[in-house]
């Protein structure tokens, strides 16, 4: 398959005014083992960020806790002042060790992470920053009111949230109004449809992380498997796929540290999936 270009994804409107093409960038994979240092292969790392706009990509989701630090730094020396980029960050968790996540979603700690985004991302305000986590041990109007002050302020333009149902979503709408949500959502973890429905309905984008994740449908013999031969594709690139044409709010972060995988990936935008394979992917969950 030849490489493409994520324009073919289609557009969105964060917040109804950040325009961005649908397929888009995961930055947590450009990081260390246990998404933690260094990642293995530097020069890789930085020759796939400075390949993503070059293939259309116009949204990079990633977060302070990446790395921690490293991925927002990477992010920087690669692809700094980011012309067209929308550079979505997130915070709200803490990184005691690798592979290891805490919830904190204190009103002093939020602010803090959004001052530590902004200097080290280099920008004055960032453009969709999102609620990692909605801490249980806080009181989410504290959380939810920290955010829609330092929106206020311009530090944030648009806010997202993240792994939330639509009760949380609805209770933070009343603070401020929320650009996206971003939840584990592929072919086969479809718990999140009712949040997805929500959004559709509402006009929130909905970012799908974990997208790849097609396991055991990869399989030889598979209805993903038999379907990627007719299109003489990846089966993750059906998966992409799949997403692509499951909503229009849906936008897809697939996670890389390698140039070959993320060329992989935008072609997926190039695949229209039939009726019929559409049809037979959905029954698949
Ligand atoms: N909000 C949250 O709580 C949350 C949680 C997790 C992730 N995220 C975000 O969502 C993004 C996507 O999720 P994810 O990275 O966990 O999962 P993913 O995109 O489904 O899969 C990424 C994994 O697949 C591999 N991969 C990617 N393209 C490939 C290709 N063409 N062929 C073979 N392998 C390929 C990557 O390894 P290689 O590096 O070797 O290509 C990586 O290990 C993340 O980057 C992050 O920005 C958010």
């Amino acid at each position: 398959m030849t490489t493409a270009n994520a324009a073919k994804s289609g557009s969105f409107k964060i917040g109804g005014d950040l325009a961005v093409n649908r397929l888009g960038f995961g930055a947590m994979r450009i990081v260390g083992k246990g998404v933690w240092g260094e990642p293995e292969d530097r020069d890789e790392a930085l020759r796939t960020l400075r390949r993503v706009p070059e293939l259309g990509i116009d949204l990079i989701d990633t977060a302070d806790s990446y790395g921690p630090e490293i991925s927002e730094r990477l992010i920087r020396e690669a692809l700094h002042p980011y012309k067209g980029l929308v550079i979505a960050t997130k915070g709200g968790l803490l990184r005691p060790a690798p592979d290891q996540w805490e919830t904190c979603g204190r009103p002093d700690y939020l602010r803090q992470q959004v001052f530590i985004s902004l200097r080290r991302l280099g920008v004055e305000r960032i453009d969709l920053w999102q609620l990692h986590r909605v801490d249980p041990n806080v009181p989410r109007d504290e959380q939810f009111s920290a955010i829609a002050a330092m929106q206020k302020e311009g530090l944030i333009r648009h806010v997202g949230l993240s792994e939330v149902g639509v009760e949380q979503i609805t209770a933070a709408q009343k603070h401020f109004k929320v650009a996206t949500v971003q939840n584990l959502y592929n072919l086969t973890k479809r718990s999140s449809e009712p949040v997805l429905e929500h959004c559709e309905k509402h006009g929130i984008g909905f970012i799908p992380w974990f997208p790849l994740a097609a396991g055991n449908l990869a399989k030889p013999g598979s209805k993903l498997d038999a379907i990627a031969h007719a299109h003489d594709a990846s089966p993750g690139q059906i998966a992409l796929a799949w997403l692509l044409q499951r909503s229009p709010v849906m936008l897809p972060i697939p996670g890389t540290g390698k140039v070959k995988h993320l060329e992989e990936n935008v072609a997926a935008a190039n695949i229209t999936l039939t009726d019929a394979q559409f049809a037979d992917l959905n029954a698949l969950a």
